[in-house]
């Protein structure tokens, strides 16, 4: 705590009860060795009662935290010209550990703090919420616990809040709402509790709203539709519920809205109500949804990712991902999606101009009819191709060899029939091939067996002749 007297230890005395004085009383002191005139007393003594309450420090970073050197030229302190005054503290990435000192509140110049990456614990000092310059707050990954300092609030210059990845604790989203520079806020990976606030909406800078992973509650407010600038919309495995309001299909900024594992229902608005050009991410899984996909999702020509997993949605697929060249990973799995009958795939189509697709599942559904020839066209850098527990009927197309990169393909359970083309023995990346529960028949090909790392191989309930091979 009073690491800073130290320099006063000296054999003399009476200099060192000048010394001590003149220090407690925190005014220059041109006769002692740090040079006084050269920035301020207070952000030196504020950094040392930081290093002092740091008790692990792996990469010996704190080392160059003495008086041989001005603290302006600390790793990891940047002070400002002419000033002298720290206006950065970056510290990530250095493997701290130890609580963060209520002196951080007197670096009054501070308007970057970066400790991301640490092993800071203990609370978020109150004393954040004085430094009234803070632009940036990074304090991802530590491990502080406690509430998010309340008079964080008044900080009308904060930019970024990044606060993921730690232990926090309680209500403190709805204070944000006064914050209108904030562009970046960052809560993911909490414990946060509260109910989503209206005052979020008054974050008219906002481009970044995570807050995925904590325990946050309430229907998802109206007045986030109001954020013109809203590009990232992250609200995963919270305990949301409600319906979304119609308000946030429509913010044109937005790339990518993912509130996947809550408990929202309703259904997307349709078309022309659904305009989110610039999507990139939509991934809405493992809630409550219903009714039908919007057709509007065409125009969606930077789309990556489309996830719908374990909804209630229905009907045709409609939607020309011909549109979305950079489409990656489409989940529509365990819906009630297609209409049992011929023309369900009939979008496979559309998806062979999807050069990068890797990951098409469409798993437990209703769809129907025959797999277009199409599928041979689909892109070959597919890694998974899910297609079980539909009532797909007729042959496996000619060229399903072509798939190279294949790890899983997976169609059990569905009407399919025919034989078994030897060349299947080319996907050999292959780990998981399931076909079980389909009416093939003939002879099961050996070629499987070169496919070394398969670890799952299920061709039971079919109607195979001959023997295993
Ligand atoms: C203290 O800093 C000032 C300004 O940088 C410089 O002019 C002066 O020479 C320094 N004094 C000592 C004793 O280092
Ligand atoms: C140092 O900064 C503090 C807080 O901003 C201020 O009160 C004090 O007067 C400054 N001291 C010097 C020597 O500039
Ligand atoms: C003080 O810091 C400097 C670098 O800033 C370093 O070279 C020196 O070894 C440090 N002194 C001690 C005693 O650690
Ligand atoms: C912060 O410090 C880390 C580790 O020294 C460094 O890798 C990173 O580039 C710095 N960040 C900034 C914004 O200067
Ligand atoms: C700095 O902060 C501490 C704790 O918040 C406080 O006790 C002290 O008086 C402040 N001022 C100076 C000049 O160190
Ligand atoms: C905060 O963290 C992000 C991501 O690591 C980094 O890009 C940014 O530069 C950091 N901000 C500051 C002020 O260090
Ligand atoms: C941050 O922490 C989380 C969980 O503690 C971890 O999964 C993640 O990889 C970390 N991020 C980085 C960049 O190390
Ligand atoms: C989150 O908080 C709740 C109640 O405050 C508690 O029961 C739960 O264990 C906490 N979860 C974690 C991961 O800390
Ligand atoms: C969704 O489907 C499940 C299973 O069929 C059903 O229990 C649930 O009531 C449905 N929910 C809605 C909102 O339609
Ligand atoms: C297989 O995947 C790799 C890595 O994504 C890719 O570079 C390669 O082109 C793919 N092969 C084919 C035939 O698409
Ligand atoms: C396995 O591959 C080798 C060489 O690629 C080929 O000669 C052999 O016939 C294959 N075996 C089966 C069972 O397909
Ligand atoms: C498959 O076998 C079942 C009974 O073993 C039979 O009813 C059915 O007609 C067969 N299907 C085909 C396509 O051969």
């Amino acid at each position: 705590m009073f690491n800073y007297l130290l320099p006063c230890k000296t054999p003399f005395l009476f200099y060192s009860l000048f010394c001590y004085l003149f220090l407690l009383l925190n005014a220059p002191f041109p006769a002692f060795a740090v040079n006084t005139s050269n920035g301020n007393q207070t952000d030196r003594l504020a950094l040392l009662a930081m290093k002092a309450e740091i008790i692990h420090d792996p990469s010996g970073v704190m080392k160059s935290w003495n008086d041989s050197v001005h603290f302006c030229n600390w790793e990891g302190v940047t002070c400002g010209v002419p000033e002298q005054r720290v206006t950065t503290l970056n510290l990530s990435s250095h493997g701290l550990a130890g609580s963060l000192s209520v002196y951080i509140g007197n670096l009054s110049f501070l308007s970057r703090l970066n400790l991301e990456l640490n092993h800071f614990h203990g609370e978020i000092p109150q004393e954040v919420g004085r430094l009234s310059r803070l632009r940036y707050l990074n304090l991802t990954n530590n491990s502080f616990s406690g509430e998010i300092p309340s008079n964080l609030s008044a900080r009308s210059n904060l930019i970024w809040l990044r606060l993921g990845f730690n232990n926090l604790i309680g209500s403190s989203p709805h204070q944000l709402g006064s914050l209108q520079k904030l562009e970046r806020v960052q809560l993911h990976y909490n414990n946060l509790t509260s109910p989503l606030p209206e005052s979020l909406g008054n974050l008219s800078s906002a481009r970044s709203l995570s807050l995925a992973v904590n325990s946050l509650e309430g229907t998802i407010p109206d007045t986030l539709g109001r954020l013109k600038n809203l590009e990232f919309l992250g609200l995963g495995l919270n305990k949301v519920s409600g319906m979304v309001p119609p308000s946030i299909y429509n913010l044109s900024s937005m790339k990518m809205l993912t509130f996947p594992y809550n408990q929202l229902h309703g259904s997307l608005p349709s078309d022309s109500a659904f305009t989110l050009p610039n999507l990139q991410v939509l991934n809405i899984g493992h809630n409550q949804f219903s009714g039908f996909l919007p057709e509007s999702l065409s125009h969606a020509t930077n789309l990556v990712e489309l996830d719908i997993n374990g909804s209630n949605f229905t009907g045709k697929v409609n939607i020309d991902f011909g549109g979305s060249p950079s489409l990656l990973w489409l989940v529509l799995a365990s819906n009630f999606l297609g209409t049992q009958e011929s023309g369900d795939l009939h979008f496979f189509d559309f998806l062979t101009r999807c050069r990068n697709l890797q990951v098409l599942d469409l798993s437990d559904n209703q769809f129907g009819g025959k797999l277009p020839n199409s599928m041979s066209n689909l892109s070959t850098r597919l890694v998974t191709l899910r297609l079980s527990s539909n009532q797909l009927s007729g042959s496996i197309p000619t060229g399903i060899e072509n798939f190279v990169n294949l790890t899983e393909l997976t169609i059990a359970k569905n009407n399919l029939s025919g034989t078994i083309s030897a060349s299947i023995g080319n996907l050999r990346m292959l780990r998981r091939l399931d076909m079980s529960e389909n009416e093939f028949s003939g002879h099961i090909p050996s070629s499987p067996a070169n496919i070394t790392q398969l670890y799952s191989f299920h061709l039971e309930k079919n109607n195979f002749t001959g023997s295993i091979p």
